[in-house]
């Protein structure tokens, strides 16, 4: 039985994008060879006259020696263009399994960077273009939402299953926020989307003139208490990164610092102040050859 009763889709259902007239969906493709037996009446919760549920394991996934009885991509991100009624894109979804990938019997097989990684959660479509979907092997994906092609992975401590969320702080950064693990290993990751506007904001601040030197005395000291353990003595980097020479403005530091990112954790005011902020931004700019 191809799709399995699992199906194709599953719970997570799909995104639809109203610009394109694109909905788009997961789904997964596996071989499940099923036994059904008449029903006897000995399972009061079984009204249909035959089921697979009074066969010992009943629904059985068919591989050849743990091989799957389908060539990948397993699982595929699929764009289907509700004007047309036909399929804009395809595209295989997550990595797959590495021990179908090492498998002895496919020894010298060339195999598609992405096998496809069955799992169940769905995608999201932002704005700005791009699909967001758990890849059900540890990452989550971007892909554009005209091509399919895939824009980027970011990597998540464990297998994702549910559909990514986002949202946009106070401060204007927006959020793609996704689960992934189950019981005692049960995450939540959020990744900024702002990576490229703040390079283009570092080019724009490249040459712009020096706000007046001020507070810097104090903004050493503020720098010294909440910063420097991890970025090292005048900011010259230890276990975070340098932050010298410095062209970021205040709006952008009291983003990162009241934000955090990736391993930078959140700063409240009660660590740090906004007077304090801008003032280490001072005393940062000042370090910076002019
Ligand atoms: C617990 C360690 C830690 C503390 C404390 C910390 N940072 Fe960071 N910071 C990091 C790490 C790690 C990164 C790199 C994050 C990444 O991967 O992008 C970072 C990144 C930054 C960046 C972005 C650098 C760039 O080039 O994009 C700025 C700006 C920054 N920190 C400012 C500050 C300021 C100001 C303070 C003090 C108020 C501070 N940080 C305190 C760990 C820390």
């Amino acid at each position: 039985m191809r799709p399995a009763q699992a199906g194709g889709a599953n719970w997570g259902g799909a995104a639809f994008d109203a610009e394109t007239g694109y909905l788009i969906v997961r789904a997964t493709n596996r071989v499940y060879v099923n036994a059904l037996a008449a029903n006897d009446g000995s399972d009061p919760r079984i009204l249909a006259p035959y089921s697979d549920w009074l066969v010992p394991r009943g629904e059985q996934f068919s591989t050849l020696r743990g091989l799957p009885l389908v060539k990948p991509p397993y699982a595929n991100l699929t764009a289907i263009d509700m004007n047309k009624g036909e399929i804009a894109w395809q595209v295989p979804l997550g990595e797959g399994s590495a021990t179908i990938r090492n498998h002895p019997l496919l020894e010298g097989v060339e195999l598609p960077a992405r096998l496809g990684s069955g799992t169940t959660g769905g995608a999201l479509v932002t704005g700005s273009g791009l699909v967001f979907i758990g890849g059900g092997d540890g990452y989550l994906y971007a892909f554009d939402k005209h091509s399919g092609r895939e824009m980027w992975r970011g990597s998540i401590p464990f297998r994702n299953a549910g559909v990514p969320m986002s949202y946009r702080a106070p401060s204007g950064r927006q959020f793609i926020a996704v689960s992934g693990g189950a019981g005692t290993d049960g995450s939540l990751v959020a990744f900024a989307l702002d990576a490229v506007m703040e390079t283009q904001a570092h080019e724009e601040n490249d040459a712009p003139e020096r706000e007046p030197v001020s507070g810097i005395a104090a903004g050493r000291d503020a720098f010294e208490r909440a910063c420097r353990v991890c970025h090292g003595t005048e900011g010259r980097g230890d276990a975070a990164p340098a932050l010298v020479p410095f062209a970021l403005d205040v709006t952008q530091v009291t983003g990162i610092v009241r934000d955090g990112r990736s391993e930078m954790p959140p700063l409240s005011e009660r660590t740090v102040t906004a007077q304090e902020i801008a003032e280490i931004t001072d005393y940062l700019r000042s370090l910076s050859p002019r």
